[in-house]
């Protein structure tokens, strides 16, 4: 069975808004120049490429998402619904942007070439994703909650959260010259409920189940993940752990 997520701009923007919101430190990292040329990969619904062309660059979204670029569109922008490991573009950008996708695309060195293709000599790669360990408690309840149903197959998980050493290492093979690169613990408070966060992101497990044994799944893994991740006061906090780097196609 294929893998499936879909992308509501709506639930995207009550659930998940806090991932923009949190994702200044790779902006800072990236260094914006007014008028640079910068192409945002996996840019969802233009939250944080609007920040970059509102800092004076000219930017470009794509995303696989077609729902999500009719979003960015919405807010005026160029954006362009594209899979990251199908890049097109030739070495015209000073910097590939991304936050936040770099984990749903699971043949990494394929996106790797198509940043450094898009790339001048001198362009730089600046990106934060999941990394290694990554929501590993909310994964461990939603597999565990699928094996009780039988079901059982490593292609349900969608993410791929490296290891700062192997995502480094690909960087490095195609030759680019790391600036820098760590996984950072970052434990996330969520906006809402746990059920808002895995409706929105965790359809790839939900979908091996029929429509209408879901929110009974959905409610088994809450329970499951209640001791862990809610406190006394009902807010929920994901344990996400970051990749973020820096990276640049020498001159
Ligand atoms: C994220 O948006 O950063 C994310 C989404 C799903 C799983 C882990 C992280």
């Amino acid at each position: 069975m294929p893998q499936s997520q879909s992308w509501d701009p709506d639930r995207y923007a009550q659930n998940a808004r806090f991932v923009a919101d949190l994702g200044m430190p790779v902006v800072e990292l990236l260094e914006p120049e007014p008028g640079e040329y910068i192409l945002d990969l996996g840019c969802g619904d233009g939250a944080l490429t609007e920040k970059l062309a509102d800092m004076g660059c000219t930017v470009v979204g794509v995303d696989g998402s077609a729902e999500q670029i009719k979003a960015a569109r919405g807010r005026g922008l160029d954006a362009h619904t594209m899979d990251g490991h199908h890049l097109t573009y030739e070495p015209t950008f000073d910097a590939v942007f991304s936050n936040a996708a770099l984990h749903w695309m699971k043949r990494p060195d394929e996106v790797i070439a198509g940043v450094w293709n898009a790339l001048k000599p001198g362009g730089r790669f600046v990106a934060e994703c999941g990394g290694h360990g990554c929501v590993n408690t909310i994964v461990t309840a939603l597999m565990e909650g699928l094996q009780r149903r039988g079901i059982q197959d490593s292609k349900i998980n969608p993410w791929y959260f490296p290891t700062d050493d192997e995502y480094g290492k690909r960087l490095e093979k195609q030759g680019f010259v790391m600036h820098y690169i760590a996984l950072i613990p970052r434990p996330t408070p969520l906006p809402g409920d746990i059920i808002g966060w895995l409706e929105t992101f965790a359809e790839s497990f939900t979908s091996r189940l029929p429509e209408a044994e879901r929110g009974e799944f959905l409610a088994e893994v809450r329970t499951a993940l209640v001791p862990k991740l809610c406190d006394e006061n009902g807010q929920w906090t994901a344990d996400y752990i970051r990749l973020r780097f820096a990276a640049e196609k020498p001159q």
